[in-house]
């Protein structure tokens, strides 16, 4: 019996077959990149491998690891060798991988890639030779990258089950009063990650930062009126991110209502991922039902209609309904119609979405509908649409919360999609 990883193996084999056959190509190399300096100094920025060179194996890829793909060949891995004293040893992993690689064990010098066939592509960065940049390629396998194997999916899952331990010990964190730096730290722990390893830096909000959509800072004093977090953060899985958001409150009041609603629209919203669906035209029924609870909450008077026509409701939600979600949090080929790359922009009133396609089973993908009291956004929005039905009183209560996002990560079906996340979170509080 085939393993998940040799049968992912194998429609990775077929996929750049495909596009080798296309490009008329013998062989590609996929390189994992280098540790990159900062400008005059000695440290390196957090090293992550080129994506699509990671897609090819089990464990964390490390710096200057070549893969070669042949059509017709077992795939063959460049692994580096270094006399280095200073960092720890690089060993080749262990494991039943190794049954389906070929593996070169290369120093920096070994000039490995002067045996490569003439009609060679490149992907990765600092190819050897310049002749092996092949326009189109890269757009034609990161088509296919936005349907996930079973594997992946699996890798995808162990991600989400890290992440919700992480937001379940930063809930309780943010319960205790803790500040911002400290639940980040509950979340490091909890997750079982380093900063660096996380696939994107965590958003640790607590209330007017909810509002900040990519809120970066941690702050090291404690808030002496908690009443909101956003978090957003995630886990990776040998490549594999979870990009998971919650918002949680202290106080019952009309703020946790609002949070209720949004996070049982989420769910509705998300058991409409099936094939075929577009996923623009999911955007807008997400833009009506958030304009539906700002009618219900007395936020804004206006019908779901006038809302829309005039634009108001992307005052609260002001990005998109999500994206493409896998090796990069926001995978590649979200705008992609088709292998050779011919893109779809997002509509004119919704200019920040990164996903224009039609679903198809096993995509997976994010559904983090957003409601915030974003100050910017509302001073410019009673500039600009004089009648816009706002009650700006209610407004200047909750914009001390911050905002609300809920988000899960999504497997497309053609009947019922899975929630990764709220499965992860069943396991996890069960
Ligand atoms: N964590 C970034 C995003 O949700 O898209
Ligand atoms: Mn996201
Ligand atoms: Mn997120």
């Amino acid at each position: 019996m085939t393993t998940l990883y040799q049968d992912h193996l194998t429609v990775l084999q077929q996929r750049y077959e495909a596009a080798l056959t296309h490009f008329q190509c013998d062989a590609v190399v996929l390189a994992s990149g280098h540790k990159q300096y900062y400008f005059q100094d000695d440290h390196t920025a957090p090293f992550h491998s080129y994506s699509g060179a990671q897609q090819w194996l089990p464990f964390t890829l490390s710096a200057e690891t070549y893969l070669i793909i042949e059509a017709g060949k077992k795939p063959r891995i460049v692994w580096p060798i270094r006399d280095d004293f200073w960092h720890a040893p690089n060993p080749v992993p262990a494991g039943e991988w190794q049954d389906s690689w070929d593996i070169t064990p290369a120093r920096r010098d070994d000039k490995w890639f002067q045996g490569l066939p003439e009609k060679c592509a490149w992907l990765g960065p600092e190819p050897q030779d310049f002749a092996y940049v092949i326009p189109g390629f890269n757009t034609y396998v990161d088509f296919a990258k936005a349907v996930k194997t079973p594997y992946e999916i699996a890798a995808i899952q162990r991600a989400s089950v890290r992440g919700a331990k992480g937001h379940l010990a930063a809930r309780d964190a943010f319960l205790n009063g803790l500040s911002e730096f400290e639940i980040h730290l509950a979340y490091l722990q909890a997750s079982q990650q380093t900063a660096n390893q996380e696939p994107y830096p965590s958003i640790i909000g607590v209330n007017e930062h909810a509002s900040v959509l990519h809120y970066e800072h941690k702050d090291f004093d404690r808030s002496a009126n908690p009443l909101t977090l956003l978090i957003d953060a995630g886990a990776t899985e040998h490549g594999y991110a979870s990009d998971i958001t919650r918002t949680f409150t202290k106080q019952d009041d009309e703020f946790r209502a609002l949070v209720k609603s949004l996070d049982s629209a989420e769910q509705e919203m998300a058991k409409k991922a099936l094939s075929g669906m577009s996923y623009p035209e999911l955007h807008q029924e997400a833009l009506r039902t958030i304009a539906g609870i700002l009618q219900d909450h007395k936020i804004c008077s206006l019908s779901v209609d006038e809302q829309i026509s005039k634009g108001i409701t992307q005052t609260f939600f002001p990005h998109g309904l999500g994206h493409l979600l896998g090796l990069q949090v926001h995978d590649v080929g979200g705008f992609h119609q088709d292998v050779l790359g011919t893109r779809r922009e997002p509509d004119a009133n919704a200019p920040f979405l990164r996903l224009t396609r039609t679903l198809e089973e096993n995509m997976v993908l994010t559904i983090e509908p957003g409601l915030y009291f974003i100050p910017m956004l509302l001073d410019k929005m009673q500039a600009e649409i004089p009648q816009h039905g706002c009650n700006m009183a209610l407004i200047k209560q909750l914009i001390p919360y911050g905002g609300i996002r809920i988000e899960d990560n999504i497997v497309v079906k053609d009947e019922a999609p899975v929630n990764l996340t709220r499965q992860a979170f069943s396991e996890c509080e069960a």
